[in-house]
């Protein structure tokens, strides 16, 4: 059986070295070292041996199928490299052809969502007004009539970057900004952009998001200019029918608060599995702006009122375009992003 084994593997090689294909290659693999190959079957037969002779055998057995499989590894290295140098004389590899072009790329939903409602607030005559990202405790917080220790901060955990500067929570910070620069002008201000909040993400909450701030300072504003301005808001993006809802609220930088909310676009207000069968949908926070915020703003509240209002931005599009899990619009996947 030894006899048996060392004329195998001489056979082996020498087909081995006449192999001229990688279709050759794969049949020799099968014939020598595949399951139900020669080499396979005769070390599957040692135990037809006498058990004195079984360890020299099974030791040379082992040997010549390592050789052989080194063999093995050897030649399809050759013949690859081979077969690639005669597609190169053929002149097979074009290298002048140019790659595959990127395609066009489009807008993020959020973009356009974003783009959609800063274009019907411009209709109504708000201009755009761009705040940071980051900010100051003093900005986030205590101007906005949230001093240290304050409960209410507790609504809005965020990110620090040190001990006094954070990604701001709301764009509400940007009401202080816009006041301190257009003293003594009226005001009429969207201002859009992104929010942080340090929170647990699922389908419904982010940690990122965007919102739109609206802020309108002059003589004589009131509660019904904020109603009539949010509800020709809904009406413009949603279709004439809308109707707004106010309901209490608190916000410190408010006073009084109020929640907006609008009838279900799904069901108009019959309730569904969209508007949690109440109806209504949540559209804004809002007030009309606190004394003391007025004042940090520089502007007397004795002379002068406003109205601010906090809008989501991801929310409209998911309900426009049924959405349901809001980690979509952070994830990057082109196959969400094409859909848009
Ligand atoms: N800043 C508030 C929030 O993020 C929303 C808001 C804005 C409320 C302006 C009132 C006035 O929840």
């Amino acid at each position: 059986m030894l006899n048996q084994l060392t004329q195998l593997e001489q056979e082996a090689l020498e087909a081995l070295v006449a192999i001229k294909s990688s279709q050759e290659l794969a049949e020799w693999n099968r014939r020598y070292l595949g399951k139900k190959g020669a080499l396979t079957l005769l070390l599957r037969s040692v135990g037809t041996l006498p058990k004195e002779e079984r360890p020299a055998f099974g030791q040379a057995a082992n040997r010549a199928k390592n050789e052989l499989e080194a063999a093995y590894k050897e030649r399809a290295q050759e013949l690859r490299r081979i077969e690639l140098e005669r597609e190169m004389a053929r002149g097979a590899l074009d290298v002048t052809l140019p790659g595959r072009p990127g395609g066009p790329g489009h807008l993020h939903i959020t973009t356009q969502t974003l783009r959609q409602i800063i274009s019907i607030f411009a209709e109504m005559g708000f201009q755009v007004y761009e705040s940071r990202d980051v900010e100051s405790d003093e900005m986030n917080f205590g101007l906005l009539n949230m001093p240290p220790h304050h409960p209410a901060r507790d609504m809005w955990d965020t990110f620090w970057l040190d001990d006094n500067t954070l990604l701001r929570t709301h764009t509400s910070p940007g009401q202080i900004r816009v006041m301190r620069e257009r003293y003594p002008e009226p005001i009429r201000v969207i201002l859009p952009g992104k929010c942080y909040r340090y929170e647990q993400v699922t389908a419904r909450s982010e940690h990122q998001f965007y919102q739109v701030e609206g802020l309108a300072v002059g003589h004589a504003i009131t509660m019904t200019d904020l109603i009539g301005t949010l509800t020709e808001f809904a009406r413009r993006l949603y279709g004439p029918q809308r109707h707004i809802r106010i309901r209490g609220s608190y916000f410190p930088f408010t006073e009084p608060s109020v929640e907006a909310d609008m009838d279900c676009i799904l069901c108009g207000g019959e309730g569904c599995r969209v508007c949690k069968y109440s109806g209504w949908l949540e559209v804004a926070g809002a007030g009309m702006v606190h004394p003391v915020v007025l004042q940090n703003g520089g502007y007397d509240p004795a002379e002068w009122s406003g109205f601010a209002f906090g809008l989501g931005v991801e929310r409209p599009a998911m309900l426009k375009y049924s959405i349901d899990d809001i980690r979509l619009f952070y994830g990057n996947d082109l196959r969400f992003l094409r859909q848009f």
